[in-house]
């Protein structure tokens, strides 16, 4: 049963979890006997253990919970970079130094994303976008039902920064001493973010203040773990489907 699509962003500084949320918010699922009956319990799980459910059992269907399209500031800049385009080279310049990128550059990539079929017909999780008052300005008409900041002290934003590993055949994000890859052959594999750096994240966390112009907003408490963050996501966005219906 598809409901009105959520439009939904979450901000906070780099380093506080954003990704590690969407992935949450984004994996969650509903399990549903065939009379349409919730099976009464819900979890998040890989897309490998949701077709081994399905092939055990004809009885179960399984629902994204949420369906939302993740659409990442920092992911669209990466994917610039990495298809080596004239936007792509000059935003490096400014994520080498953990410095915004320009609007002109940014807000016309995340404007297209948004407007893509996809984003329209299932909703949308804006991730690390708006970062100043210009850019919740330039993307007016894409109003989100809710804005999620995730509020982390500087001390641990840094630890974070200097433990997080990515992997680049997923793309998953990894922690060495919070969220350690599962198997050997991925922890041989994990590599750095070019603009991960103790200074870097110092710098940028003072600069990424996020502003809220008079959207509906929840302040979520970021330093504790990543379930217990969830939590509390899960719970403002659960009570926002509610009222929508
Ligand atoms: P972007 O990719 O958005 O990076 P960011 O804001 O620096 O955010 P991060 O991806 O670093 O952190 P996150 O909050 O997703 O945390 P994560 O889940 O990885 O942007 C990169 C650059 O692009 C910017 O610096 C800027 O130059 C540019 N840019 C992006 N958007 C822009 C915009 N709108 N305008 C202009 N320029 C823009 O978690 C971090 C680590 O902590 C991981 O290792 C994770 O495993 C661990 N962790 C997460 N949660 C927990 C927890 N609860 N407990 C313990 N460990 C945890």
């Amino acid at each position: 049963k598809k409901q009105e699509p959520l439009r939904v962003m979450i901000s906070g500084a780099p380093a506080s979890g954003k990704g590690t949320q969407c992935e949450l918010i984004t994996k969650k699922v509903s399990l549903f006997g065939m009379d349409d009956d919730p099976l009464g319990f819900w979890f998040y799980i890989s897309e490998y253990e949701i077709s081994v459910l399905e092939s055990l059992s004809t009885n179960i269907c399984v629902i994204d919970q949420y369906d939302l399209v993740h659409i990442a500031a920092g992911d669209l800049l990466r994917a610039e970079i990495a298809a080596g385009t004239e936007n792509g080279r000059r935003a490096k310049e400014y994520m080498d130094k953990g410095q915004l990128v320009p609007n002109e550059i940014v807000v016309t990539m995340v404007k297209e994303r948004l407007m893509r079929p996809d984003s329209q017909e299932k909703g949308w999780l804006l991730d690390g976008y708006p970062r100043s008052l210009s850019q919740a300005v330039a993307l007016k008409g894409f109003q989100p039902d809710l804005f999620i900041l995730l509020e982390v002290p500087e001390e641990i934003l840094v630890e974070r920064v200097v433990g997080r590993r990515l992997d680049p055949v997923t793309g998953r994000i990894y922690h060495l001493k919070y969220s350690p890859p599962e198997t050997n052959e991925i922890a041989a594999r994990l590599t750095q973010r070019f603009d991960d750096s103790e200074e870097k994240a110092c710098e940028a966390a003072a600069a990424h203040s996020p502003s809220k112009c008079g959207i509906s907003s929840v302040n979520v408490d970021g330093s504790v773990s990543k379930e217990e963050v969830f939590a509390q996501i899960d719970g403002a966005l659960t009570q926002l489907l509610e009222a929508k219906e």
